[in-house]
This record gives structure tokens, sequence and C-alpha cells, in this order.
């Protein structure tokens, strides 16, 4: 009997030993989770809790462009950043036609912050109305007292409605004769932009809100980081001291250069962040820019890709997501970012590169295959 037990044991030993068997990280390829699935997880962000890291994401049908709905938020869970295991959806659609969560609205870009004053999870995402398109450009919140969810949605809005950004000069606040009449494109156009046009525009019904994340600085305040004003423009909107609500203070952040995808991190005594450019699903050159303060100003520093001409062309094809700290590596960085599918969003690949530094500055190249301890 005690022969048989052993025997049985060692079996579980060797066959959990398979199910852990991602060893390295190879950017592009799928990335099978403990269940042997490639990781649905997309748009997403990691927060690391009790030793653990959550890997939150678009959790996509595996269907594509023309479907662009998802099933809600998934949520992946592992010790060492290479095996997950599939903790479920952490908030899912609601299956009620007067919600505006219901199936057929898009859920994009998720990310979950912890509070330490209320001891909850909350989670914020970029949300688009069942039919609608892009249109409504809303951030969605939900709250859950436990990291796995159920999330629980709270609602839908445009943030900071009646509010005029931080730092926005007085002359802005009234509009230009005939502005809403303006050639897109245009030279005037773009100056209108720079000078507030669209804040001006949303000021009564909130600003739009699409590509999103978040940011807990190292004082505890939180920061929504949303594309707004047409994609043209990003805004920084501050977080009340539960996250769950906008204070209404926001910095609007390179004015006029269409950036999307925004990814921060405070290193070596800056605020840095990676961007992309507006061109869809379609991946364009990164992009990176730094900042003494998280309220600016942001300078830009050009492609932080150090690959061939091609690779930097497109961000070794990929479009940034989140950048994470690892835990005791010394809070080195790893690169996340997505590299679309558009024909079956589910199948989209995982881009983790670790952040490399040149001069000061952040850098990323292209490893087919890289080990954790590379960023010992
Ligand atoms: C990208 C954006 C994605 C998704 C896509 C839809 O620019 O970063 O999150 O919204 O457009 O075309």
């Amino acid at each position: 009997m005690k022969k048989i037990f052993l025997l049985f044991t060692m079996i579980l030993i060797v066959l959990s030993a398979f199910s852990q068997n991602n060893r390295s990280i190879k950017p592009g390829e799928i990335w099978p989770d403990t269940d042997g699935k490639h990781i649905n997880s997309h748009g997403g962000g990691i927060l690391l809790h009790d030793r653990t890291y959550y890997w939150f994401g678009e959790s996509r049908l595996p269907r594509g462009e023309k479907d662009r709905t998802n099933y809600g938020v998934g949520c992946y869970s592992s010790k060492d950043l290479l095996n997950w295991k599939n903790e479920g959806l952490a908030l899912r659609v609601i299956s009620d036609t007067s919600s505006l969560l219901q199936p057929g609205c898009v859920i994009e870009r998720p990310k979950v912050i912890f509070n330490k004053k209320t001891g909850k999870f909350v989670m914020w995402f970029h949300h688009e109305l069942k039919g609608q398109g892009y249109r409504a450009a809303l951030t969605g919140v939900a709250v859950s007292d436990k990291i796995t969810g159920p999330f629980k949605y709270i609602r839908s809005l445009r943030p900071n409605a009646g509010q005029w950004p931080v730092y926005f000069p007085e002359e802005f606040k009234t509009p230009i004769p005939e502005e809403a009449r303006l050639k897109s494109w245009s030279d005037e156009w773009i100056k209108a932009v720079r000078e507030g046009l669209f804040v001006r525009r949303d000021f009564t019904g909130g600003q739009m809100a699409r590509d999103m994340t978040l940011y807990v600085d190292r004082d505890g305040k939180a920061y929504h980081i949303h594309s707004a004003e047409e994609n043209m423009t990003l805004h920084f909107s501050e977080l009340t001291d539960d996250y769950l609500d906008f204070t209404g203070r926001y910095y609007r952040v390179l004015p006029g250069e269409s950036n999307e995808a925004p990814a921060i991190f405070y290193a070596k005594g800056k605020y840095f962040m990676f961007t992309s450019g507006t061109t869809g699903w379609k991946p364009n050159p990164g992009r990176l820019s730094s900042a003494d303060k998280i309220s600016g100003e942001w300078k830009a520093l050009g492609n932080p890709c150090r690959g061939t001409d091609e690779e930097n062309k497109t961000t070794f094809g990929s479009q940034s997501t989140f950048v994470l700290p690892v835990r005791g590596k010394n809070n080195k960085l790893i690169y996340l970012g997505d590299r679309w599918i558009p024909e079956n969003l589910a199948d989209s690949r995982h881009i983790w590169l670790p952040v490399e530094w040149e001069n000061g500055i952040p850098v990323i190249k292209w490893h087919p295959e890289w080990y954790l301890s590379k960023i010992k």
C-alpha cells in the first residue's frame, strides 16, 4: 500500500512538473497557460499581490474584427511570470439589455489597482456600447473585495465633465470663430486642437476616454491615463482617494500628438511612458516620452526600439500595453505589448521584452527567446 502511495505521489509530481513547463519567454509564439491553452488576456496589465502576479486583460471571443465584442475581463495568476493559471473571468458582461455592459459591448485595455485605504481592488476599462462602434468613448469602473473577482460593475462615464484641465490657459476656454467647421488635419485645425478645440467641445458632457491605463504614483495617488480629444491628446486624470471616481483635476499631455496605448513607469528618478501612434490594430513606430513629475511637462524622446528599420517601424510587431516591475529583481522592468491578430483577436500574441537601458533611456530590443535571469 505504502509503495502504491509513493508511486502515485511521484506520478503527481512528474505531472505537475510537466504542467509548469514554460521556462522562457518566447515573444510572438503561442503562450500556453497551465491548461495548455493560449493565454486569452489582451491589452492588459499585471498586479502583484501577496507574492502572486495577476494578469488582467481582454478575454476575446475566437472571432475577429467584425465582432469585437468580448466576454469580459480575464484573469490569470502566476508566481513565476511564466506559468499562468486561468482564474476565469474577473468581470463578465451582463446578460440584460438594460445594462450598458450587455453582451455586444466592447471592453478594452482593462487594468486593476489595489486601494490600500479601502482594501478593495478597482478595475477601469475602455468601454464602448453595443452597436455604436467607438463613438461612446467611455471608461467603466468595477470593484471587488477579492483580486480574482467577481468584480461588481459600477458605471461607465466620460471623465471630468464641467472641468477645465490644470494649466489650461484662460484664452483657450473661449471658442474661436467657426471652429467646428475647420477642415480636419488643416494647419488651423491642428493648431485649434492643440489649443483645446475638443476640450471645449466636450466640456459639458465629459472628456473622451479610449485607450487607457492606470498608474498609482509613489504617494498613493492614482491616475486614469487615457486617449482623449479624438485620440489627439492624452489626459492624465486624477482619481479620488478610493479610486472609484475622478477628482476633476486632469492634465493634458502631448497635445495634438495622437498617442494611444499608454504604459507608464517610474525608473531612475523619472517618469517614462511608452505609447503608440493611432493606426488601429496595425502596429506603428513606438514612442517614448518622459517627465520629472507625473503632471508633466512630458517630453517626446523618439522611438525606444533598437532593432532593424523594419522592426522599429512596427515596435517589433506590437503595441504597448503595460510595463511590469519584477519583484525581487530590483524592480527591473518588462515591456508588455500586443501583436494583434484582427481576424482572431483571441489568438493575438504577447510581446514581452526586457526593458534595457542606453544612456539613461529605456530601450527595447528583440529577443526571440529569453530567460527571466536576463533581468536579474
Ligand atoms: C487600437 C487600440 C486598440 C483597439 C483598436 C481598435 O488603436 O489601441 O485597443 O481599440 O485600435 O481598432
